[in-house]
């Protein structure tokens, strides 16, 4: 029996290769090496490099290696890079996600994870955002993931392929052990940013918009770190395989922070007192994003171990000092 894991050689999905080689697991990994490293998972764990919208190979890789369970991360995840190339998103996230998951109904699979993302609540009506809030996604991004949500409840409902679907809110740090961690090149995310601003990587970093309803103006996000994150799958594994219902829960710590109490925890933690400009917002940003968590506690046990921002900031400034170093980066 193994586990199939999709974009395993990226950012979250290296992250849960490890623990899932750390807890015994035999595991493989698809993934097309366009933003992930073949350097980011164990020597020991067999890389695919291939498509999940490729049914031949994927077919094949279920039946050849008893695959029982699928962890789906493979995805393209640039918000405004979806809004100029919405195909290419429906393409890579909706129709190669609805080929995974037919290959996996075809082929026995029991167990099926999914990455979905906070992204299908769009704007927010209200904070704590609740699973069972209305879902208006912004961007075909979230559309993308959303469709793909649709996808999986209704083969789950016809099929009996169990699921649990995890929707991330901003996902941020890296593995203590330094192991693998957030390594796009041209990173866009707060915490990433500043980082690599403390690092001397960028001369300087903005604060898009300053004059939002929240207390210092600036947005607030709900930022998780990525090992917490990769428990909740581990934890939704188990549920599964445990005989536990198919579920869609949320993914976050339950309360935010501001670009601002980001920004001051990076000069903090890094000691160093880095140039950051106030600019106009921008395009499509909620002012406001945290995610009602206690669902995901409550059914999976998920207990949160790094619900800390300055522990957060400070794995991914290590990280970032370390990729630094690495020579085939
Ligand atoms: N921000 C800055 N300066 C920067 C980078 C970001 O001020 O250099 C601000 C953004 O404007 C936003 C906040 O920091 O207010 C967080 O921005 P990120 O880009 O880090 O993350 P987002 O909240 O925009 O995106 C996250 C996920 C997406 C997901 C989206 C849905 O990373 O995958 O939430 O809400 F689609």
């Amino acid at each position: 029996m193994s586990v199939l894991v999709t974009g395993g050689a990226g950012y979250i999905g290296s992250h849960m290769v490890h623990a899932l080689v750390e807890s015994g697991e035999s595991v493989l990994v698809l993934d097309n090496l366009s933003t992930g490293f073949k350097w980011a998972i164990p020597k020991a764990v067999e890389l695919v490099v291939g498509e999940t919208g490729d049914e031949a190979l994927v077919t094949r890789l279920i039946a050849e290696r008893e695959v029982s369970a699928i962890i789906h991360f493979a995805a393209s995840i640039v918000v405004p890079d979806s809004i100029s190339d919405p195909l290419g998103y429906y393409r890579n996230n909706t129709v190669n996600s609805r080929a995974l998951i037919e290959c996996a109904v075809r082929g026995g699979v029991k167990q099926f994870i999914f990455s979905s993302t906070a992204a299908v609540y769009g704007n927010p009506a209200k904070v704590p955002v609740s699973e069972d809030d209305a879902v208006v996604p912004m961007s075909p991004y979230g559309s993308s993931k959303l469709m793909t949500e649709i996808m999986l409840r209704d083969a789950g409902v016809a099929h009996g392929l169990d699921y649990v679907i995890l929707r991330y809110f901003n996902v941020a740090g890296a593995d203590p052990d330094l192991r693998t961690g957030q390594s796009t090149k041209g990173a866009t995310h707060l915490i990433k940013v500043a980082v690599e601003t403390a690092l001397g990587k960028r001369a300087k970093m903005a604060v898009f918009g300053t004059d939002y309803p929240t207390p210092d103006g600036t947005c607030i996000r709900d930022y998780i770190h990525v090992a917490d994150l990769v428990r909740a799958h581990a934890d939704a594994l188990a549920y599964l395989r445990a005989g536990g219902r198919s579920a869609t829960l949320n993914c976050g710590y339950g309360h935010g922070f501001s670009v601002l109490e980001v920004i001051d925890t990076a000069k903090r933690v890094s000691g160093v007192d880095f140039r950051v400009d106030r600019v106009g917002r921008r395009p499509g940003d909620p002012a406001q994003v945290v995610a009602q968590s206690d669902r995901a506690r409550e059914l999976l046990g998920w207990k949160p171990q790094c619900d800390d921002l300055a522990t957060i900031v400070a794995h991914a400034l290590a990280w970032e000092r370390k990729l630094g170093t690495l020579e085939n980066w």
